[in-house]
């Protein structure tokens, strides 16, 4: 059923919800359950079938609340070999090798009023946390949902029937590039200065994240309340078996604009043994000989402990970790930023020691 590290899941359901977008639907094993449990906002990295290099890795965001079952939406890309390869090819009864779920796009608190922003297919993971929100927090929602035209707009009959079942708390509003032109930063600040004591979290094209948060620090907001979901490349195979994967757009959770992000510290030389502590999922661990000489998350596996990964090459951050006590460096960060850096966030398959003692969690 499992190869070392991922799992095959059938796919129980391919729903059409435009006519470039479906939603996959997987089958999760009653003993698989733990593992695929998520947060609102993750993603899943999928290998779809390539007669060039075996497998392709791509990652695509969940799309529904944690309880319901495991669904991805995938919108087809221009020339995305596994965005149209899902979106032609795959049907309920294939089975799919998929890694646990992973990403730090996930609010803290379900309770938070938030301010939520969506430019396409990045409504996926945003839809998944408008819903837990809605389900289970108490906060007010707002979702501005941008769009080239209204036949792109996926998930439109779910979003109007969600604000019809919650007028008090959900307000959605469309933006339909074909009517209002492209959003400027001052039509977008002008909008999110009502919601100024918000928790934002945008997922949508660079260009449109890019406006989002110059209109969001233009008002101020605080690093800790934006949150962005960026799409970048994978250039490594997190599947282990496959020599070579194509570039891979993925879904990755991030908290700001590439553009300003720092780059990767020179890799550590600090020898160990190193003394770790972890916490993940409710379960402390604790090792005393980390000599370095292999990244953390290689360390940790190596000692059982299922530390999440996916593209393991410092540009995704589904391996991030919290720093509690000393530090490490990285050989390689594609996507924190200085201010992610400054938080304690560290890539754990990119981390070297630096200090002989080391405690990280998570828990996020
Ligand atoms: Fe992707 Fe570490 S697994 S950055």
């Amino acid at each position: 059923m499992a190869t070392e590290e991922s799992f095959l899941l059938d796919v129980r359901e391919v729903r059409q919800e435009t006519a470039d977008a479906v939603s996959v639907v997987f089958e999760v094993p009653a003993e698989h359950e733990e593992t695929f449990a998520f947060k609102p906002g993750q993603f899943l990295t999928l290998g779809v079938p390539s007669d060039q290099t075996g497998l392709v890795a791509r990652c695509y965001s969940i799309c529904v609340p944690p309880g319901e079952p495991l669904t991805v939406m995938v919108k087809r890309t221009v020339d995305g070999y596994a965005s149209n390869w899902i979106n032609d090819k795959l049907v309920v009864g294939d089975s799919v090798r998929v890694l646990p779920p992973a990403g730090i796009f996930t609010p803290k608190s379900l309770d938070a009023d938030l301010l939520l922003w969506a430019g396409g297919s990045g409504i996926t993971p945003v839809l998944s946390i408008l819903r837990t929100a809605l389900a289970q927090g108490t906060g007010k929602v707002v979702l501005f949902y941008a769009n080239r035209d209204q036949d792109s707009v996926i998930f439109g009959d779910q979003l109007r029937t969600l604000a019809a079942e919650h007028p008090e708390r959900l307000q959605v509003v469309h933006w339909l590039e074909s009517v209002q032109g492209l959003p400027s930063q001052e039509q977008l600040r002008a909008f999110a200065a009502a919601y100024a004591d918000r928790t934002s979290f945008c997922c949508g094209p660079a260009p449109f994240m890019k406006l989002v948060s110059d209109a969001l620090r233009s008002l101020d907001f605080p690093r800790d309340r934006r949150h962005q979901e960026k799409f970048v490349s994978l250039g490594g195979n997190p599947f282990g078996d496959v020599e070579e994967v194509l570039a891979a757009q993925a879904t990755l959770a991030e908290a700001d604009d590439a553009d300003e992000a720092d780059e990767a510290p020179a890799a550590p030389a600090f020898a160990g043994p190193v003394a770790v502590e972890v916490e993940l999922d409710g379960t402390h661990y604790a090792f005393d000989d980390w000599d370095g000489k292999e990244p953390l998350l290689v360390f940790l596996e190596g000692k059982g402990v299922p530390a999440p990964f996916s593209c393991r090459e410092g540009e995704c951050s589904a391996c991030a970790c919290m720093l509690l006590e000393g530090d490490v460096a990285m050989d390689r960060n594609e996507v924190l930023e200085a201010e992610d850096l400054a938080d304690g966030i560290r890539l754990s398959c990119q981390a070297r020691p630096l200090t002989e003692k080391l405690r990280i969690t998570y828990n996020g």
